[in-house]
């Protein structure tokens, strides 16, 4: 029995890891990409880069700690380090959210105003909304987590979850945490419900511009340059949905809450790998940006020999 466990928490430690690094290096990847590479400066890629670079973020702070755990017996968290943990996943959860309708509305700008898309979307607009969106993801968690971890909790607790989400420590407090539950709700609502409106509203907007569209050709292209986002999306909103929005009873299996765990851990891997199997100028990006390593490496290691001899 004890083996088994073990075995199962190696297996876990070792697709945890691999997951992580995918996602460390498919992030950084893109964020180097949009930066060095003339094609991809369009507000798309801008937006891609912030998401990708929040993403590595997201990752940072959540799978580390599951590793050590993982590897220790005493899987244990200071009351800070949990309250840092919940503190920076509802704010890149949050962003996350802010940041993928920007980009739906990016889409819709660009597909059912074409014309206008370049005075629309400026640079000073772009760099505005994403701002916005990390602000409203800092407000919240700020919020969120001061007004958590001002409860009263007694001495050491254990909560079963593999990390410091909202509702499991909010069980722990040792006072009536109704305000707390709602104040949970209004967020969710709000910030996450909301965003997912307005993405669902720009993609009808979207089809219905599509669809009227005369050529095929031209639908075809139309739908290339929001198909990577709508896969984005779909993976965000439903592991979201397939984490949260599940009946309470549920919620306490064991293997569902491994299942989550794996689910949030595999957006962050996807949307690099998604963007850059869909979409053509990021694939000749990387290709060029690789071609430019190897041989700047190559050159360096020449010019290295060349200096030994003299
Ligand atoms: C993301 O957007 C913010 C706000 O516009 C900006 O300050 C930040 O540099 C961006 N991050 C990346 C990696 O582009």
């Amino acid at each position: 029995m004890w083996k088994n466990f073990q075995a199962l928490q190696v297996l876990l430690f070792v697709v945890l890891f691999t997951f992580y690094m995918v996602a460390l290096l498919g992030n950084s990847l893109i964020v180097i990409v949009t930066v060095t590479d003339r094609a991809l400066c369009t507000p798309m890629y801008f937006f891609l880069r912030n998401l990708s670079f929040l993403e590595i973020g997201y990752t940072s702070v959540m799978i580390p700690k599951m590793l050590l755990n993982l590897l220790s017996e005493t899987q244990t968290i200071s009351f800070a380090g949990c309250g840092a943990q919940m503190c920076f996943f509802i704010l890149f959860g949050i962003t996350e959210c802010c940041l993928l309708s920007v980009m739906a509305y990016d889409r819709y700008v660009a597909i059912c105003h074409p014309l206008q898309y370049t005075l629309v979307m400026n640079q000073r607009v772009c760099i505005q909304m994403a701002a916005v969106s990390w602000s409203i993801g800092t407000l919240v968690a700020f919020g969120q987590t001061v007004s958590i971890f001002t409860l009263p909790f007694c001495g050491s607790n254990s909560i079963s979850h593999f990390f410091c989400d909202i509702l499991p420590v909010l069980r722990l407090a040792t006072t009536d945490t109704r305000k707390n539950e709602a104040a949970v709700a209004i967020v969710t609502v709000v910030f996450i419900f909301i965003p997912f409106l307005l993405i669902l509203l720009s993609y009808i907007l979207i089809l219905f511009t599509i669809l009227r569209m005369p050529s095929a050709e031209g639908r075809h292209k139309a739908f290339s340059t929001c198909s990577s986002h709508l896969i984005v999306v779909s993976l965000f909103y439903g592991t979201v949905t397939f984490t949260y929005v599940r009946p309470k009873s549920v919620y306490s299996l064991g293997s569902d809450r491994l299942l989550s765990l794996l689910y949030t851990v595999v957006t962050p891997m996807f949307n690099p790998i998604v963007y850059s199997l869909r979409n053509k100028e990021v694939r000749s990006a990387l290709r060029k940006s690789i071609v430019r390593q190897t041989s700047f490496l190559i050159r360096c290691g020449n010019s290295r020999v060349f200096s030994a001899d003299d």
